[in-house]
């Protein structure tokens, strides 16, 4: 088959606008979707958050962290104001916990720096934590009509089906290229962004699925240059696969009375912030921490499996109740040495610590 350029795919972009807009609004307005919460106002700060929830998780999911968050935080100011513990708290479970960091530091930054008030244009809402071009896009066309397009990995396959966009997009400049054709397609009316936006979204969710796409149901069957040339799930083309690690960890799980052992992990990376029991890299290193008179009372836990996106995470963990409380505290002290911000938590507490996802099963139930 020729392989086309992107001069080639903006010409077809063109060829097929208006039509490919004006079908998605209509469709959009009689079959997508139109009772998520954040739809019902066009409030920046709620609709960010939505977009920023939603980067790495399912809308059911979302649901119930949307309203915790606003109920604790109604607006950009309260949260600009709260600890970042707080924070981190409350997003426990979502994962990807750079987003709630960066959400943390974008709100004090709307504060310091827009006076509170976010900024009208994907360009500008750009510079802020967090934002990358793609959210920047859906927050500037769902809350001020700006003619921009969004590129998250839902329009990469809607837009690359529908122009049949065989070029591989883990290369920029097709990628780019996908993109110069995503902005001739828009609606030619500004105030039909946000369900043209909203369109895309759920076109890709429902209809315009990873596989079995529903070809027959979709408004844009007859125009899809994907369908036509046989295969529409051919696109997109991504050619660098993720390369998967593994890691393997032991923790010991030290309780004291009615207390546990915790420390913070840094800043960056997984569960960068987050509080959690130690992180020892062998089976050897819980050995030589505990020693063999604590390490005989540990009772071994279920090994698990935890599932990153970029690695599969094996997770030991060793419960110990300490006998008595000079053991505690030279335990405590060899802690601290490794990690200065180790401490006691009292067990009736812990809900209250952003504790990643599979600790809090154990350590909260
Ligand atoms: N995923 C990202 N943004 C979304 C939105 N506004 N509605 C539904 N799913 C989404």
């Amino acid at each position: 088959m020729r392989v086309r350029s992107a001069d080639d795919l903006l010409r077809d972009a063109q060829q097929v606008s208006p039509a490919l807009a004006e079908r998605l609004v209509a469709w959009q307005r009689s079959e997508g979707r139109h009772h998520l919460p954040w739809q019902q106002v066009r409030d920046p700060y709620r609709v960010w958050l939505s977009e920023i929830m939603l980067q790495q998780t399912q809308v059911s999911t979302v649901l119930g962290y949307f309203d915790r968050f606003l109920v604790r935080f109604p607006d950009v100011q309260a949260l600009a104001a709260a600890p970042q513990d707080e924070v981190l708290a409350l997003w426990a479970g979502l994962g990807y916990y750079s987003r709630a960091r960066n959400l943390h530091r974008c709100a004090q930054a709307v504060v310091a720096e827009h006076g509170g008030v976010f900024p009208r244009s994907a360009a500008a809402l750009q510079t802020l934590p967090g934002i990358g071009p793609s959210t920047a896009s859906a927050i500037a066309a769902f809350c001020f009509n700006e003619r921009i397009s969004i590129m998250d990995g839902n329009v990469k396959r809607v837009l690359g089906r529908v122009l049949a966009w065989g070029q591989d997009l883990s290369v920029k400049a097709h990628e780019r290229a996908l993109w110069a054709a995503a902005q001739a397609v828009l609606p030619a009316r500004a105030e039909d962004m946000p369900a043209y936006t909203q369109g895309l979204m759920d076109l890709g969710a429902t209809l315009c699925t990873p596989r079995k796409p529903a070809c027959l149901t979709c408004p844009w069957s007859d125009l899809c240059l994907g369908r036509r040339e046989g295969d529409p799930e051919r696109f997109p083309v991504k050619g660098r696969k993720l390369v998967r690690g593994e890691r393997e960890s032991w923790l010991p799980w030290l309780v004291w009375r009615d207390q546990v052992w915790l420390q913070q992990m840094p800043q960056t990376g997984v569960w960068g912030g987050l509080w959690t029991l130690p992180l020892l890299d062998s089976e050897a290193a819980l050995q030589t921490l505990l020693g063999t008179e604590l390490l005989a009372l540990g009772e071994p836990q279920p090994r698990t499996k935890h599932v990153l996106t970029h690695l599969d995470w094996w997770l030991n963990v060793r419960r110990v109740e300490l006998p008595h409380d000079e053991a505690a505290r030279a335990l405590a002290e060899r802690l601290r040495a490794h990690d200065a911000s180790g401490r006691w938590v009292a067990m009736a507490e812990l809900a209250r610590w952003g504790l990643p996802a599979p600790l809090k099963r154990w350590l909260v139930g």
